[in-house]
């Protein structure tokens, strides 16, 4: 009997189905979870990982299929059905208030907490799960103050709190610095012990390597293969995943760079509230033709370098010259005009706006130009003519240019924005984080097109967490630490021994 158990599976999609205007997200899907096991889905962007990961927890529900909890049929309405089934999940974006307390946020919307909650009570069990887990958070920190690593600390400890035994993470680690990314796997590891299991929605193939028992494979909708991890190469479920070999390496012009685009001299930009500033005495340029990539570990300053040299953020000292004009603490519209792109990190906020269509967050940096306008008025027939030829090159997957872009999957909002930076860029794209959330073929599309901009004469920065990307891609890299510039290295002159021990801060020469 026990046995029996052992076998079946703690959870059963069968023949799932789900459609939306225009587009099938989920065609006759099944899948099977077994306790203690991690079960990697992967699949393109906009495969449908996601959409069948909320049909689970009772976000959306299936137009057709059944679905079985611990061998019983369940029909799950909400999340607080699949909760009370122990099903939680980390979502792509995460779901907390930011301006309510970790604590706050752990026992929010919990259905039977007395009128008056025992909050000491709640504090203490956060601090035993923590130390269980090795989550460490500190229960009365505010959201917003936390990093992006310890909010999905507490989305996990929100789950572990209520009970779940089965979780599913939706790209957790896309966000995640490498270290991070090692915490989660330990994490995991734990739960696994304890006989909990978990789905995990990733693009990084090494990770699908180290953490999970299963694969499966998802495209367009429907389920392409389903094996065991150790039966696969992280080659292998790149083809599964896009249906043809993925280059891992790509074409360029020989290095030969022009005059500065952007300087930046002594730049210190100060914290009011931190032990050190942001940016202390930041001096780089990066030329015509070039890609200088920026490696360090998150929060080592490279936003507040991104945010300088696109007005977003006002240096405390030192300058910032364009095309050697004194552009310092201009505004955003004015460096903009003065020809810089912007693919900002944190795409929710600041990269797209959800409620308008794919075609207007398109042509949002075209408004003023002959290519959508004459003199003050908009031709439509020339902004959607406009917005298709994005849509195409960029591979976007959308229903119609009026689908509104919140509707879209978390890899082609990014895309979203990236068409359209890369499409305005007058000659210096900063490019923060751009592969992030992109499935294997759009990363290699993106580093692509990336080269291709150097290549026209552009500069770039590319900030990245990945040395490999910024080893494939960059010219010169130079590595942050602690608002520092610890060295600038040519590509081929350096290795990543030398680059990793310039972001943990030591030696380094520039
Ligand atoms: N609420 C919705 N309304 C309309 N269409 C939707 C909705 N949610 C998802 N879709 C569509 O369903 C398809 C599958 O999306 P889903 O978010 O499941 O993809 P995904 O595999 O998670 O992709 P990614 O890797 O980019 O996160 C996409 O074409 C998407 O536009
Ligand atoms: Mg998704």
């Amino acid at each position: 009997m026990e046995k029996d158990m052992a076998l079946s599976p703690v959870v059963s999609m069968q023949h799932i189905s789900k459609h939306f205007p225009g587009v099938k997200a989920n065609d006759d899907v099944s899948l099977e979870l077994y306790s203690g096991q991690v079960l990697a889905l992967l699949g393109e962007n906009g495969a449908g990982k996601s959409t069948l990961m909320n049909m689970l927890v009772g976000l959306y529900r299936p137009d057709s299929g059944s679905i079985y909890i611990r061998g019983k049929l369940q029909d799950i309405h909400s999340p607080q059905d699949s909760m009370a089934l122990g099903i939680g999940m980390v979502h792509q974006e995460f779901m907390l208030v930011g301006n309510m307390s970790v604590y706050e946020n752990i026992v929010l919307g919990i259905k039977d907490l007395p009128f008056v909650p025992k909050v000491e009570e709640i504090r203490e069990r956060i601090i035993a799960l923590s130390a269980q887990y090795g989550l460490q958070v500190d229960p009365d920190a505010i959201i917003h103050n936390l990093s992006v690593g310890e909010q999905q600390r507490v989305e996990i400890l929100k789950l572990v709190y209520r009970g779940a035994d089965i979780l599913i993470l939706d790209e957790p680690t896309a966000v995640l610095t490498p270290g991070e990314s090692r915490e989660l796997n330990k994490i995991i590891k734990i739960m696994l012990s304890e006989g909990k299991s978990a789905i995990f929605i990733t693009h990084k193939m090494d990770e699908v390597i180290a953490f999970s028992h299963k694969v499966q494979v998802l495209r367009r909708g429907k389920t392409v293969n389903t094996c065991d991890t150790a039966s696969v190469t992280p080659k292998d479920l790149a083809n599964m995943m896009v249906g043809r070999d993925v280059l891992f390496t790509l074409d360029r012009c020989a290095f030969n760079p022009g005059e500065p685009r952007i300087a930046l001299k002594n730049i210190t930009v100060e914290n009011p509230i931190g032990s050190r500033p942001f940016l202390d005495d930041v001096s780089l340029q990066i030329r015509r033709g070039e890609i200088l990539g920026i490696a360090g570990v998150a929060g080592n300053g490279q936003t507040q370098l991104t945010e300088v040299i696109t007005g977003l953020l006002k240096a405390t000292k030192g300058s910032l010259l364009i095309d050697g004009k004194d552009m310092t603490n201009s505004s955003p519209l004015s460096i903009i005009k003065a020809g810089v792109a912007h693919i900002p990190a944190d795409r929710g906020h600041s990269g797209v706006v959800g409620d308008m269509s794919v075609g207007d967050n398109l042509a949002m940096k075209k408004y003023r130009t002959h290519e959508i306008s004459s003199g003050p008025v908009v031709k439509r027939g020339l902004l959607r003519a406009f917005a298709d030829k994005l849509i195409k090159n960029y591979v976007i997957k959308t229903p119609t240019q009026d689908t509104s872009v919140k509707f879209l999957s978390g890899g082609n909002i990014q895309k979203t924005i990236l068409a359209r930076e890369i499409d305005s860029c007058g000659g210096i794209l900063i490019a923060v984080y751009p592969s992030r959330g992109l499935d294997v073929g759009a990363t290699e599309a993106v580093r692509q097109n990336i080269i291709l901009q150097r290549d026209k004469g552009n500069a770039v920065l590319l900030v990245s967490e990945e040395l490999e990307e910024l080893q494939m891609v960059a010219d010169y890299i130079a590595v942050m630490f602690e608002g520092k510039i610890m060295g600038t290295k040519s590509v081929k002159e350096t290795n990543t021994e030398e680059l990793g021990l310039m972001m943990a801060g030591y030696g380094g020469t520039i």
